[in-house]
């Protein structure tokens, strides 16, 4: 069975998501690490609660972006990780990092992508004035945000939405789609090729 990892920084209602989707048998593989950059992220918690090995590393005891990663990356590489699965992740992982997973790394957007990247997705789209939005799982590449686009899932934003509305109707979304995607890559459906990604029958 492959083994994966999820990287949170904060709530970790994805990682939530994808813990049930496991223990639901609908996601084929082991959660063998969760891993995050902040000490106190409540998904580190969740992890805990869920009888999932956590770890800690805090960026601030190594010199460059660099090491950090390179220390990451033993770590997984240590446990046997396969892929890995951002969810919430709020640092950009380097070249060098993504170069050891190549198209095995999925990550959740709050957005349609290329549209509204970065870190304030929801909130830069209901800002805008959007008439829609939606929910992008992709894969990662070294650039922020512009890897192949697994599934994406659109939906109108109406006149009386609040951001608040909004923020809730996207994690809902998300948490329904991310575990879809997650099996799909675990089934070996999703074939990329270039920007495009196939999903086989
Ligand atoms: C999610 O909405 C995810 O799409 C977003 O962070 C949130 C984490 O929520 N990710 C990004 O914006 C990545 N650029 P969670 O911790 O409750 O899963």
């Amino acid at each position: 069975m492959q083994k994966f990892a999820v990287f949170v920084s904060g709530n970790g209602s994805n990682l939530q998501a994808i813990i049930d989707a496991v223990k639901a048998g609908e996601i084929k593989a082991e959660l063998a690490l969760v891993f995050s950059n902040r000490r106190k992220a409540l998904g580190l918690k969740r992890a805990e609660e869920a009888g999932i090995k956590t770890l800690f590393l805090d960026r601030k005891h190594y010199g460059t972006p660099q090491s950090y990663d390179r220390d990451i990356v033993i770590h997984l590489k240590k446990e046997g990780i396969d892929f890995i699965v951002l969810a919430g992740y709020m640092k950009l992982l380097s070249a060098w990092f993504v170069k050891q997973y190549p198209n095995q790394i999925i990550n959740v957007h709050p957005s349609l992508l290329p549209s509204f990247k970065g870190m304030n997705g929801i909130k830069d789209a209901f800002t805008y004035g959007v008439k829609q939005t939606g929910v992008t799982i992709h894969f990662v590449s070294a650039k922020m945000d512009q890897g192949p686009i697994i599934i994406q899932e659109a939906f109108k934003v109406t006149e009386k939405e609040t951001l608040e509305s909004l923020a809730e109707h996207i994690h809902k979304v998300e948490h329904k789609i991310f575990p879809k995607a997650i099996a799909l890559f675990v089934d070996g459906r999703l074939k990329v090729k270039g920007r495009k990604v196939e999903i086989l029958k």
